[in-house]
């Protein structure tokens, strides 16, 4: 749908009552109530309750900031305040303390790039089970006496229910563990552990329906019948459905998607229903994953097991999907209908022959077979004038097996390299156990979930032995056919994965069989840990190191000085800085080619854009626009020639951080593309390389001693290495402004080398460095990347706030910091090594190539091919 008019929007037939839908959203943050115009009042509390407001410096640290503080569970701080978050919603929403699982399966959704994890879990351990305390303290009462609990708000009886010994018990093992500060920094008193309760109006608020207006003629509406959704999806054909918006937030948020009307359909009971009934169980499209896994581990515990094999392979499979965050949010039909070929439900709806039931804007129902709704790359059997409504998961029946299988890079929160979903039916003959029915769907290898069409032929009608494995990998391999450049590479892997799911899917149902006394053999004691489930203790870490106290600090483990401030949220970083009235927001036009000349750049569609306030390229520069470290070889608007995806051509300055996106957007550039070096490897063969960057050392005579015959054994060899994002927690920003008129330039930039922006920054003004000033209060996290490679961005944003007098902001989104600022280098190395039986090295050649330089061959004065060159014979 083109954008929705005014003209469209008075034409379409109003909902039965929407005169009455509300256009306001209520929310509290930090116990404070706001209004707000976007549609975001069905979050809950805790979303809205921030870092801040559980407790500061004045009013004293909540326990869970403080034992992250005295744990030493922060260095950058940037990440801080997540965890702090992660583990106060975990115990707000626990009525009995968490255990040590759960508490680090709370925190699989967030990321830290420089403490380690091992003092964050242990700051967080003290609050597993038997410590009581938070709740204990916490617990207030209300005016008849009874107790309320602050994570509801509600009357409850979890503080009677606390075992007091068991706390005192805990609470001393946690003493031991740190001193809590227990006072607060500002007047020394104690500090006051009062919750914030769940404010009474959003208890009892009744849910209306809502419709709002946002950005750029976008209409929010959330119906809360049925009857609703399929009237407004009559009238908008396009309109996008949302639940948890994980999926459609990525899409509007990187790929540019627009949605002019979006229906948010969470509060509509038709789609949240959880029933059991006699054809399986019947889950509604909006069922959260969170609501999933409680409501399978209650059928679970309820039902004869032979009938929940299907939901025990879900629920398991959900416990490495995603975190605890996107969990309780995202939807089982946000899943079905983004199709996306590495879904983790996907091949298991298929194998276990879940129905999908879909309903039209006339409100006829149809039903199809999860096996055949998958059509395409991201493409499913659903109408314009349909929506997905409810999934059939049938029960299984005795003999009938279900397994799940995920392989990822690591086991929390990641995408599957891999996965699938697994079903056999059996019948007993003649003292055999005979396959019936067999389901093999494999994730992760084709645009959509892939069928073993012809294993599960082949198989069906087959004794259930060790007999049929042979042929079985035979036809896998010819199933799933995985090609040598199918995306996600890896592929001899992902090839010995979909053979090795199958082999542990026989393993693990003979084993099943064997226990429950289907079969009379069971596994080969080797085979044992093939059928282990996954399960691992919770993690334990210790740290040994020696205590040589010097001084009152030196050797002391002492808190570091910003960890209240950090665990508080109340550290600033650059993008905190307060910004002066009048500042532009800034967004970088970046090369789309490897290697090309830039033939023309459009703007007009750009000045046309809302709030947009200038373009700037290398013409622009008032001063020079090369700069560089010591060399000044790399420009800070590309001129003429691009050569890489993601270098700078221009800046776009605009009166908001999103229209200043928008406009950069709309900048249309034609290149004419050159031949692009895409490897080490090319480099190397077509002797591509950075001038004067050679490098040679050299001790002895290597070639001699390889041929003198000391060596027992020589042996020759690469190492690959590839390029590394530098993966600060923090993106790169800076704030720029003028001060007198331009006489002077002030920066707050988050940087390694604030000296670095100042020089920049003086040159492509053509300032004198002494009237450049940068300050860096405290970056979250930079591990090299934020040397050189931050004074870029500085010294483009220099250009339009000098150039408009104006101060000017630039905070990368995630995605365009790594797009654009490179990464540590990737290296190849060669390698040939002489040395005896005993390990002793005689003689080393080792050449190391990276895509950052080159050298020369010392010995023969010809180019070569590596950028350091070692040799060495002992
Ligand atoms: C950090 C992160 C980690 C993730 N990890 C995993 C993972 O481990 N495994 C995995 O499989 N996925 C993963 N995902 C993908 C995503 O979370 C899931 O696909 C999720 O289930 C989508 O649900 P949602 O409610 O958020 O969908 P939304 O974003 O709200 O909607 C997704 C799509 O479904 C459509 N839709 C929703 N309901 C209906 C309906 N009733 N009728 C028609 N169309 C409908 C929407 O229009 C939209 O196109 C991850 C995503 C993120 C952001
Ligand atoms: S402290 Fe976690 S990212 Fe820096």
């Amino acid at each position: 749908m083109g954008s929705l008019t005014k003209a469209a929007e008075e034409e379409r037939p109003a909902v039965e009552g929407e005169d009455e839908w509300s256009d306001e959203a209520v929310v509290y943050v930090n116990g404070v109530r706001r209004v707000l115009p976007d549609g975001l009042a069905h979050l809950t509390l805790l979303q809205y309750l921030r870092v801040e407001g559980i407790g500061d410096r004045q009013r004293g640290l909540h326990p869970v900031q403080e034992s992250l503080a005295n744990a030493h569970g922060s260095q950058c701080g940037f990440c801080t305040p997540g965890f702090v978050m992660s583990m106060y919603a975990l115990l707000r929403s626990s009525k009995q303390p968490p255990t040590e699982d759960q508490i680090e399966d709370s925190l699989a959704g967030n990321l830290c790039r420089c403490t380690g994890y091992r003092p964050i879990i242990d700051a967080f351990r003290v609050f597993s089970k038997t410590d009581n305390s938070v709740y204990t303290n916490s617990s207030s009462e209300s005016t008849n006496g009874q107790t309320i609990c602050p994570s509801t708000g509600k009357p409850c009886s979890c503080r009677n229910e606390m075992d007091v010994d068991a706390n005192e018990a805990s609470l001393s093992l946690r003493m031991k563990r740190y001193s809590p500060l227990s006072y607060n920094v500002i007047d020394g008193n104690a500090y006051d552990e009062r919750e914030l309760i769940f404010p009474p109006e959003l208890q009892l608020r009744k849910v209306t329906p809502l419709k709002l207006n946002g950005f750029n003629g976008i209409r929010w509406y959330r119906p809360l019948k049925l009857k609703q959704v399929l009237h407004l999806k009559s009238c908008y054909p396009d309109a996008k459905l949302i639940i948890g918006n994980s999926e459609v937030g990525v899409e509007t948020k990187f790929k540019n998607a627009q949605y002019k009307v979006v229906l948010s359909v969470t509060h509509v009971p038709e789609l949240n229903i959880l029933e059991v009934k006699e054809d399986g169980i019947h889950i509604g499209s909006s069922v959260r994953l969170v609501q999933l896994q409680n409501f399978f581990k209650k059928i679970i515990a309820e039902r004869e097991s032979h009938e929940t094999s299907s939901c025990q392979a879900i629920l398991r499979q959900l416990k490495w999907f995603a975190g605890t965050q996107i969990r309780n949010v995202a939807s089982v039909g946000g899943n079905i209908c983004t199709a996306s070929p590495i879904s983790d439900l996907n091949p298991l709806w298929m194998a276990t022959c879940a129905r999908f039931q879909i309903i039209d804007v006339r409100g006829n129902v149809r039903s199809t077979l999860a096996k055949d709704f998958f059509r395409g790359y991201r493409k499913v059997d659903l109408k314009p004038d349909e929506i997905f409504l409810s999934v059939i998961l049938p029960w299984t029946r005795p003999l009938e097996y279900v397994k799940e299988f995920k392989q990822a890079h690591r086991r929390e929160d990641d995408i599957a390299l891999v996965n699938a979903g697994m079903r056999v039916y059996l019948r007993e003959a003649e003292g055999y156990q005979i396959i019936s029915d067999v389901s093999i769907v494999y994730g992760g290898v084709a645009a959509v979930p892939l069928r073993a069409s012809k294993t599960e032929t082949f198989l069906t009608g087959k004794k259930w032995d060790s007999g049929l494995l042979d042929n079985a990998f035979d036809l896998l391999k010819d199933d799933i056919p995985l090609s040598e450049n199918a995306p996600g590479g890896m592929i001899e892997f992902r090839r010995s994965l979909t053979l090795s799911f199958f082999f542990k899917f026989f393993l693990s149902v003979t084993h099943e069989m064997n226990t429950n006394g289907v079969l009379k053999d069971g596994l080969h004691v080797t085979h044992l840990s093939a059928v282990q489930s996954d399960s691992r203790p919770a993690t334990l870490g210790t740290q040994g190191y020696e205590l040589v106290r010097q001084g009152t600090s030196v050797g002391q483990s002492m808190v570091h000085m910003s960890a209240m401030l950090q665990v508080t949220g109340e550290a600033e970083y650059t993008d905190d800085a307060l910004v002066p009235p009048n500042t532009l927001h800034a967004a970088l036009v970046l090369s789309k080619k490897a290697h090309a000349r830039i033939l023309s750049i459009d703007d007009s569609l750009a000045k046309t854009s809302p709030g947009f306030a200038g373009l700037f390229l290398s013409k622009d520069v008032p001063g020079a626009n090369h700069i560089g470290p010591i060399i000044h070889d790399e420009e800070v608007f590309a001129s003429d020639v691009v050569t890489c995806v993601g270098q700078i051509i221009g800046i776009i300055v605009a009166d908001t951080h999103d229209n200043a996106k928008n406009a950069a957007n709309k900048v249309h550039i034609e290149y004419s593309e050159l031949p692009a070096i895409l490897s080490i490897d090319e480099a190397v063969k077509t002797c591509s390389f950075h001038p004067n960057t050679k490098k040679c050392l050299v001790k002895g005579d290597v070639e001699k001693c390889f041929l003198s015959g000391a060596c027992n054994r020589i042996i020759s060899g690469e190492v690959r290495v590839g390029g590394q994002e530098h993966f600060y927690m923090e993106p790169q920003g800076t704030l720029i402004w003028p001060v007198d008129s331009g006489n002077e330039i002030h920066m707050v930039s988050s940087t390694q080398a604030p000296q670095k922006h100042q020089k920049y920054v003086a040159n492509v003004l053509g300032l004198p460095m002494s009237k450049v000033v940068c300050k860096t209060k405290r970056i979250g996290g930079g591990f090299g990347g934020k040397e050189t490679r931050s004074a870029i961005y500085a010294a483009a944003v220099a250009v339009p706030s000098y150039c408009l007098r104006r101060p000017v902001k630039l905070i990368l989104d995630r995605d365009i910091d790594m797009i654009t600022s490179g990464q540590r280098h990737s290296f190849l190395g060669k390698y040939k090594v002489g040395f005896t039986n005993d390990g002793k090295i005689l003689a080393l050649d080792l050449e190391i190539y990276n895509n950052g330089g080159n050298t020369l061959d010392l010995s023969s004065g010809s180019p070569r091919t590596c950028n350091v060159s070692f040799r060495k014979c002992i």
